[in-house]
């Protein structure tokens, strides 16, 4: 797997300081810039183990900035502009995030086995909450054109129990039973889907 944490490591203290400034942020468009410096140009991440955030659904996202304002869902980078964040920021942040265009499949990834693929999704019935076409819904994400090695670390996360969320439950259950192996799979189909 691609993970480069050094990379992510210096490009996250690179915005850290540009967080900083517009964590005292007045309008909402400082705070979407902000998040964009990060998450990417509305909410299209370019950059490895970063979320794509466009076109989540909007109570998802509400829900997730909450828990990371709240410190339920422990997200370093975003420690200083998430506790900054009022409740009237949040629910504009998550309409502005949700009526974005939705990141676009991922090409050239790694070759997909779709069959062992449904083996492991169908039994576990990803698709009756993330929706057939994997576009969220509600409190549940999108996973369709997220990146890759983001939904590896999020499978992880709730495996080992430490990602908190409305989810969790479910989360953990269905992901227990998954090798690094299969979420790595699970991730390429996903991200590659449109
Ligand atoms: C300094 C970089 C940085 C900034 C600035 C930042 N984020 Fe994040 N954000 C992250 C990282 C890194 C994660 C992924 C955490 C993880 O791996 O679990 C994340 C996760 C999220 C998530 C959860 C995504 C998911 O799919 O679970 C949401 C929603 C989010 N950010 C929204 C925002 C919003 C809105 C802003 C602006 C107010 C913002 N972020 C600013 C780095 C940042
Ligand atoms: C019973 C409903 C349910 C089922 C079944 C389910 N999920 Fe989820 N999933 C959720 C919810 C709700 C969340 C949001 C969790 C939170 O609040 O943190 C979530 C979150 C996720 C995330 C994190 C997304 C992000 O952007 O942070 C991934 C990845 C994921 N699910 C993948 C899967 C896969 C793959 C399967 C099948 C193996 C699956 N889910 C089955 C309800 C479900």
């Amino acid at each position: 797997m691609l993970i480069r944490p050094r990379i992510l490591a210096s490009f996250l203290a690179s915005v850290l300081l540009l967080a900083g400034t517009a964590a005292q942020a007045e309008s909402l468009q400082e705070l979407i810039e902000t998040c964009d410096a990060c998450h990417g140009k509305k909410g299209v991440s370019e950059v490895e183990g970063m979320p794509s955030i466009a076109a989540q659904p909007d109570i998802f996202l509400q829900y997730q900035l909450v828990f990371i304002r709240d410190g339920a869902r422990k997200v370093e980078a975003m420690e200083d502009i998430a506790k900054k964040l009022s409740d009237e920021d949040i629910r504009a942040l998550g309409a502005y995030y949700a009526r974005q265009r939705p990141p676009p499949a991922l090409r050239g990834g790694p070759k997909v086995d779709v069959a062992k693929v449904k083996q492991l999704i169908e039994p576990r019935k990803c698709n009756s909450c993330h929706k057939e076409d994997y576009s969220g819904q509600g409190e549940t994400a999108r996973l369709a054109g997220q990146r890759p090695e983001y939904l590896v670390k999020a499978l992880s996360d709730f495996r080992a129990g430490v990602r908190r969320g409305r989810g969790m439950g479910a989360m953990m259950e269905v992901s227990i039973t998954l090798h690094d192996q299969d979420m790595e799979m699970i991730a390429a189909y996903l991200a590659a889907k449109p």
